[in-house]
């Protein structure tokens, strides 16, 4: 089956998550047990460094797509974050990167990561991009909370038949991100004085950026942000009854708002000069999570 094309047979599906769910499980050291999963997006994917008793595997071995994309190392790790002298910390499964459907996946296979984190146990999911800034106020390097999405992405991960072991097949969207994980996020930014806006983060299928119309387009839809992922991973982790929590890292006004190209160099800068900060915010997230998972 090529990779552009989604599984007809809901069960085979299940099965090729269920296998991924499963080598993560034997790839965990004894004992572990970590319930919530993160996924770091282009240039983020440092926050693995701040991990104790790290570990890692290479997505190949467990059946992940791997990205081509610069800024995606294609790591899955397991770690306790926001270790210290008083606390344990709490156990966490953290992507290195994603594939995205422009580099020609099916929204069914660039998922299937977000999937098998959940089925093996994480019932909490961070999800980060690096995005571009549509929302008036916005500026380059400002981290935002994402509290609602627009799929505009023309499909959705749930095409195809439904197994109804993952989820029902019109799963509820009202509350995709979950309003206590965000209530504790802002209430981490405002202890540690980070600044963190809210907004709506709308997915595109890209690889090209917007062009200036699109933008006020999605303005006009009501849009803060733009990118090319963290929506379809969302919609799964909803539709398997996980909390979901977004956040975005702005690395560029979106199209005809600077006056400047855009370019993925900007956007791995950007993610590379906020990142202490960001750091710094998700570990303080992880912090109050050991406590609420
Ligand atoms: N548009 C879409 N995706 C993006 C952008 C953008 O401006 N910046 C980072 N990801």
């Amino acid at each position: 089956m090529s990779r552009a094309e989604i599984h007809h047979d809901a069960s085979d599906l299940f099965a090729a998550v269920k296998r991924s769910a499963e080598q993560i499980a034997a790839f965990l050291p004894e004992g572990a047990a970590p319930k919530i999963a993160l996924v770091l997006g282009s240039g983020l994917g440092s926050y693995a460094d701040a991990l104790s008793d790290a570990k890692g595997i290479d997505y190949a071995e467990l059946g992940f797509p791997r990205s081509g994309v610069v800024g995606h190392a294609g790591r899955l790790v397991y770690g306790r974050a926001a270790k210290s002298e008083t606390s344990p910390g709490v156990e966490v499964l953290l992507m290195q990167g994603r594939v995205h459907t422009y580099e020609g996946h099916s929204l069914q296979t660039v998922v299937l990561p977000v999937r098998a984190m959940v089925m093996a146990g994480c019932k909490t999911v961070v999800l980060t991009n690096a995005a571009g800034g549509v929302g008036a106020g916005l500026e380059a390097g400002d981290l935002v909370l994402l509290r609602d999405h627009l799929n505009l992405m023309g499909d959705s991960p749930l095409r195809g038949p439904n197994d109804d072991r993952f989820g029902p097949r019109f799963p509820d969207m009202t509350e995709v991100y979950d309003a206590k994980l965000r209530a504790v996020a802002e209430q981490v930014a405002a202890k540690l004085s980070i600044r963190l806006k809210s907004g709506v983060y709308a997915g595109l299928l890209g690889p090209q950026y917007e062009t200036p119309s699109e933008v006020r387009m999605l303005r006009g839809l009501g849009a803060d942000l733009v990118g090319m992922s963290t929506v379809p991973e969302a919609i799964v982790a909803r539709h398997m009854g996980a909390k979901v929590l977004g956040m975005s890292c702005v690395s560029n006004l979106a199209a005809g708002m600077s006056g400047q190209p855009l370019s993925h160099e900007e956007v791995t800068e950007t993610a590379n000069r906020v990142r202490a900060t960001f750091i710094k915010l998700l570990d303080g997230i992880m912090a109050e999570l050991v406590s609420l998972c």
